[in-house]
């Protein structure tokens, strides 16, 4: 394919040639001068209809270390305001010879539509609750990282799933790359269709950690969630903050993810965040790395 939208199209071969190339970068990134003229001559686009701070951030740095041109577009400051629609905004920004999208967005489905608005290599950085590949490539990464290989290795993904673009993207990515993946929240927040993704579902979360060689704790998505699907908190926290109580009853030497931003102290708890176990600033590093090889692929390699 020529887009990142999701994983559909993607062969296990090809992704993990994503990763095995985001170790090349990784290295790129710890020279003193950290370019090189991969991308030089391109244009990149970052798109984003909805706040971020790393997938943004590390998208644009991704795109200037391989030496491309980037713009970036923030919806707030945009001529959305003036009821401009999303296609004449793509439109209007692939007239000034942007090479590829990096797109973000609120509406499930809306960077499908900027791949066919603008007919540029595009890469989904989150739409809706659908699907956020490139941070599911950093934690399969991050995992890898850690222990050689995901195949046989038990990934326990606990909180809001039900507005997760992350657990769903985790979900088909890391049961693709041969690890069993387990969902685990609440039951108003635990879609049942979910376990069409080829993970196992429980609302146990002490069941769920069980075997586990890595824990990813998600974000409680106030933004998103209508009334009801949240009781008390109090008791949120007792039954599924992942916190060092609970990694007791994982593998030994078990590693702790989060996508971020975290609520601390609501669904990770603040040691386990800063603790050894932790691996949020490790995602945050690699992210990096793994974005530059997503770019490069779309844009150099086999596209
Ligand atoms: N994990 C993630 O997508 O973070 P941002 O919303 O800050 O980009």
């Amino acid at each position: 394919p020529r887009h990142l939208l999701d994983f559909q199209g993607w062969s296990e071969g090809r992704l993990n040639a994503i990763l095995d190339n985001a170790d090349t970068m990784l290295q790129v990134l710890d020279r003193p001068v950290k370019k090189v003229p991969a991308l030089q001559g391109l244009t990149v686009c970052t798109a984003f209809f909805e706040n971020s701070t790393r997938t943004r951030i590390s998208f644009e740095l991704a795109a200037r270390r391989m030496s491309a041109d980037v713009v970036s577009f923030a919806a707030g400051s945009s001529s959305l305001s003036k009821g401009e629609s999303l296609r004449d905004t793509i439109e209007t920004l692939t007239s000034y010879k942007v090479d590829a999208y990096v797109v973000r967005h609120p509406a499930s489905g809306a960077a499908h539509q900027v791949a066919r608005f603008s007919g540029k290599p595009t890469i989904n950085a989150g739409d809706g609750r659908r699907a956020h590949p490139t941070q599911a490539l950093l934690d399969a990464y991050t995992i890898r990282q850690e222990y050689g290989d995901l195949k046989g290795r038990r990934v326990a993904i606990i909180g809001d799933v039900r507005h997760s673009r992350v657990a769903r993207s985790n979900a088909e990515l890391l049961t693709r790359l041969g690890a069993e993946v387990v969902l685990c929240g609440p039951a108003t927040l635990l879609p049942r269709e979910l376990a069409s993704l080829g993970a196992t579902l429980t609302t146990d979360a002490q069941q769920a950690v069980k075997g586990a060689h890595a824990v990813m704790a998600l974000r409680l998505q106030t933004e998103r969630m209508d009334a009801g699907y949240l009781g008390s908190l109090q008791e949120y926290i007792r039954d599924y903050q992942v916190n060092e109580r609970l990694m007791e009853r994982a593998e030994t030497g078990a590693i702790v993810l989060h996508p971020g931003p975290m609520n601390r102290d609501l669904e990770i708890s603040a040691d386990t965040a800063d603790g050894p176990r932790s691996r949020v600033l490790k995602q945050v590093e690699n992210g990096q790395a793994v974005r530059m090889s997503v770019l490069y692929h779309l844009l150099v390699g086999r596209g």
